[in-house]
């Protein structure tokens, strides 16, 4: 049985793991890297910071802990609906120290409510809901700011091991049975509100790729004037290719003697054959399938790929079952810089062996993103409701700059079919003539 202790030192782990993330993240750069803006995609570092320590003021502080705000001035400024990320740069915004100051002054006070909360009782706070939801913000804001530093010209500033090879590469697909299963989820404690409830859902039999697609399999795409074939590509997908002028994912050059290499966090280096391919949009993923005699998964069929286990008829948390991740089973966490090779975690296999579900590159699934039957916003509109029915496709399974806090079976992402500096790519699959 789980006690709020349990709870309040899992949370103490979560929430002190995403602060040293977020350090790393900003003292790697000077204070005029901190300010500048690296994209108009992207904040400069230093108001994702501020933003951080603005929605743990808002949600724990005053939300949680009833106290007194610390800095009720500087709402607006991080208002990430008021003002968006190609704007952010010329607020008067609060200066790294400044910034530094204001999040640690703000974690001290969010100590102190998680000491006092009972973790029970009001629905915020029930099994530390509020305190997992903001460890979770800072998690996804690491995120951005990680893509940030993708974005940003210059030396390399981070640094992490080589992420794990492999001799065995899955090779092929996987069958999936037909039937039903349950879809989201009603009792994890710490699911955001997109995630819920759990409901059933009839698929008929399909077949998925039993590893994301790789850097050579999308390599024969562009060989085989994957870019170049309208027919390829969908209306729109199409006049984005010309207008945007994509060629291959971003971040790759081609070295002028048919070889690629790829630009990661300030480093050069040769494209890994076995890596799965990143940094591709909606649109460029869609095309591949097409080209490869497939599609990409549905967000149903992804999650019946990666939960269901075919002996109990339940889903899991994870593919490998409901405990926490861990180095052997998913690339979570930053641990590494890049996308582990593909057949690199066979203990983070689903039970039907379809591999590499969860880590390494979110995955573009062809769904938009909707709500779930029964779907209620909590504890906020902004985090999901007001994104449904927009022009977003869902992601699912979390990245290598993803943090296994902010990422499980349920977990559902969103972001518009032309955006590349995250951190995905994809896996096909196709319709099943008969139910098998
Ligand atoms: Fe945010």
């Amino acid at each position: 049985m789980t006690t709020p202790e349990d709870v309040r030192s899992r949370l103490a782990d979560v929430l002190t793991r995403a602060r040293d993330r977020s350090r790393a993240l900003t003292d790697c750069v000077d204070d005029d890297d901190l300010v500048t803006q690296h994209s108009p995609l992207m904040s400069p570092l230093v108001w994702d910071l501020a933003h951080i320590g603005n929605q743990e003021e808002l949600w724990l502080v005053r939300d949680v802990g009833g106290r007194e705000p610390v800095r009720r001035d500087i709402d607006e400024l991080y208002d990430a609906f008021a003002h968006p990320r190609s704007t952010r740069p010329a607020l008067p915004l609060l200066n790294p120290t400044e910034a530094r100051n204001y999040v640690a002054q703000v974690r001290d006070k969010a100590w102190d409510v998680l000491d006092r909360s009972p973790l029970r009782g009001r629905r915020l706070e029930d099994e530390g809901f509020a305190f997992a939801m903001i460890a979770q913000h800072e998690q996804q804001h690491d995120e951005t700011m990680l893509a940030t530093h993708q974005l940003r010209r210059g030396p390399a500033v981070l640094a992490a091991p080589a992420a794990p090879r492999t001799a065995a590469i899955p090779r092929g697909e996987v069958v999936v049975p037909g039937g039903e299963f349950e879809m989201g989820t009603s009792t994890d404690p710490w699911a955001l509100d997109n995630e819920r409830p759990a409901h059933r859902v009839s698929l008929p039999a399909f077949a998925i790729d039993a590893a994301p697609v790789t850097n050579a399999q999308y390599v024969e795409f562009i060989a085989d004037g994957g870019y170049r074939r309208r027919e390829l590509w969908s209306e729109r997908g199409w006049a984005h290719r010309v207008d945007a002028e994509l060629d291959a994912p971003q971040f790759w050059v081609d070295d002028g003697t048919g070889s690629w290499w790829r630009r990661a966090f300030g480093t050069m280096e040769p494209l890994r054959d076995h890596q799965p391919v990143v940094h591709v949009c909606w649109f460029e993923a869609d095309a591949y399938a097409r080209w490869a005699g497939r599609r990409l998964p549905t967000e149903a069929e992804w999650e019946r790929a990666a939960r269901w286990d075919p002996v109990s008829g339940r889903s899991r948390r994870f593919p490998w079952g409901d405990a926490e991740p861990t180095p052997e089973h998913a690339n979570l966490g930053q641990r590494h810089l890049e996308p582990a090779e593909v057949g690199a975690y066979p203990a983070g296999a689903s039970p039907l062996g379809v591999h590499q579900l969860v880590g390494d590159v979110w995955e573009w699934t062809s769904s938009d993103f909707l709500p779930y039957p029964g779907f209620s916003a909590f504890p906020y509109r902004e985090y999901s409701e007001v994104f449904h029915g927009g022009d977003y496709k869902v992601l699912r399974g979390g990245s290598f700059g993803t943090d296994a806090v902010a990422c499980r079976g349920t977990f559902r992402n969103w972001d518009h079919p032309i955006r590349r500096q995250i951190f995905a790519g994809f896996r096909c699959a196709r319709d099943l003539e008969r139910d098998v």
